[in-house]
């Protein structure tokens, strides 16, 4: 079947009332029928319920509905997009290992990399992700895994998924993709090569602004090693967030084609206004790897970034915004604008924010879905305000 149709009907199984939507299953942990059943279960001798921190039934179709998206053979739901990297890496890594990853990664991920991991003697060398042989170079004998964001957040590079994916399957090196801007119904990057994809479920697959959550899908023996550690480590998606999370699965192709369509609109107008150094956006013309994304993703996603002439100039910007939103949440059905450089990603030095094209003039836009029009009218309200 198709993704949209998965996404629609896949669901946990109806119990003894015969609900047509599923419901919420608020409950810690479920009861045995009997000794040997509750033996059994923690044996993992048979499939089945039995404490929330290992799985539930709105977590776990969540998960499968994920899974079947982008076309992974397992999955694990996590509290949150953080969780879900965190988890991925720490399963893949231990004392003495070395990472190599895209250096455009979102500003949590770099704390990872360079305070959190290093703490338990993890190593990790950073590569421009626009350069497909950086990442061959920067392997060691140690390097277990590598890591790579595409489109990035916030400078919108992308990373080849077919020759990495190639790579990586050469050197036997697990690749992990964060899928975040994506989203399964843009790419999929297990289809390239790539072995475990994670998300940040607070963003498109939400798409409403409401519940943090995360997941990791891709080999099943990957998926096994996370899923041990999360269950150990305690990490778990709340029931509540994954039955949100579910039923917004269902609409997610719709919303993301729409993101996508008003991003386009927005960002070929906002390239010609008055004030505008420049406009980045994947499925424009004027992006440096617009090729590759013409050939990696469906559409050119839901986010775009727009340059303005230095710092003060970028948060008068924000300050005369009416209509769009100043928050540092994305892919929401509101359009939000940021400033990464006052925001997140404020922990990186000046040098660092270079590296990845975060200018102090730099401003995040994720188009929601109001009419682009309205969007447009405010941002170019905004735009005169400042100048
Ligand atoms: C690309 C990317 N990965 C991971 C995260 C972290 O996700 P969460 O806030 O759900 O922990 C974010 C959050 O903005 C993100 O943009």
């Amino acid at each position: 079947m198709h993704p949209e149709t998965l996404a629609i009907r896949t669901q946990a199984a109806r119990s003894a009332h015969r609900e047509h939507a599923v419901p919420l299953y608020l409950t810690s942990s479920f009861v045995f029928d009997d000794a040997e059943q509750a033996r059994a279960l923690f044996a993992d001798e048979i499939p089945g319920a039995v404490y929330s921190r290992y799985s539930n039934p709105n977590t776990d179709e969540f998960t499968e509905k994920l899974r079947l998206l982008e076309g992974a053979q397992d999955g694990l739901a996590l509290a949150s997009g953080m969780s879900a990297v965190f988890t991925a890496l720490a399963s893949l890594l231990g004392q003495g290992d070395h990472v190599v990853a895209g250096r455009a990664v979102f500003g949590s991920t770099h704390q990872l990399f360079t305070r959190l991991l290093p703490k338990w003697g993890i190593a990790h060398t950073y590569v421009d992700g626009a350069d497909a042989d950086a990442f061959a170079s920067a392997i060691t004998s140690r390097t277990r895994a590598i890591f790579v964001e595409t489109p990035s957040n916030p400078g919108l590079e992308l990373v080849d998924l077919a020759a990495l994916g190639a790579l990586a399957r050469a050197r036997g090196i697990p690749l992990v993709v964060d899928n975040c801007f994506a989203t399964p119904a843009i790419t999929r990057p297990l289809d390239h090569g790539a072995s475990l994809v994670v998300h940040s479920a607070t963003k498109f697959i939400d798409g409403q602004g409401r519940v943090l959550g995360g997941a990791i899908v891709g080999d099943a023996a990957l998926v096994a090693d996370a899923r041990y550690l999360a269950r150990h480590s305690g990490p778990a998606l709340a029931p509540f967030n994954a039955w949100v999370l579910s039923k917004s699965l269902e609409t997610l192709a719709l919303r993301v084609e729409r993101h996508a369509a008003n991003a386009l609109t927005l960002a070929t107008a906002l390239e010609r206004e008055p004030g505008v150094r420049c406009v980045r956006y994947p499925f424009l013309p004027s992006h440096p790897q617009h090729a590759l994304a013409r050939r990696q993703m469906r559409w050119g996603g839901g986010v775009l970034t727009l340059e303005v002439d230095g710092y003060a100039r970028a948060r008068r910007v924000l300050d005369a915004l009416a209509l769009c939103s100043h928050s540092p949440n994305l892919g929401d059905t509101r359009t939000i604008v940021t400033h990464p450089t006052s925001t997140t990603h404020s922990k990186l030095s000046e040098a660092e924010r270079a590296q990845v094209g975060i200018t102090p003039g730099l401003l995040r836009v994720s188009v929601g879905l109001e009419h682009p029009e309205d969007v447009l009218a405010d941002l170019r309200g905004a735009l005169a305000a400042s100048a």
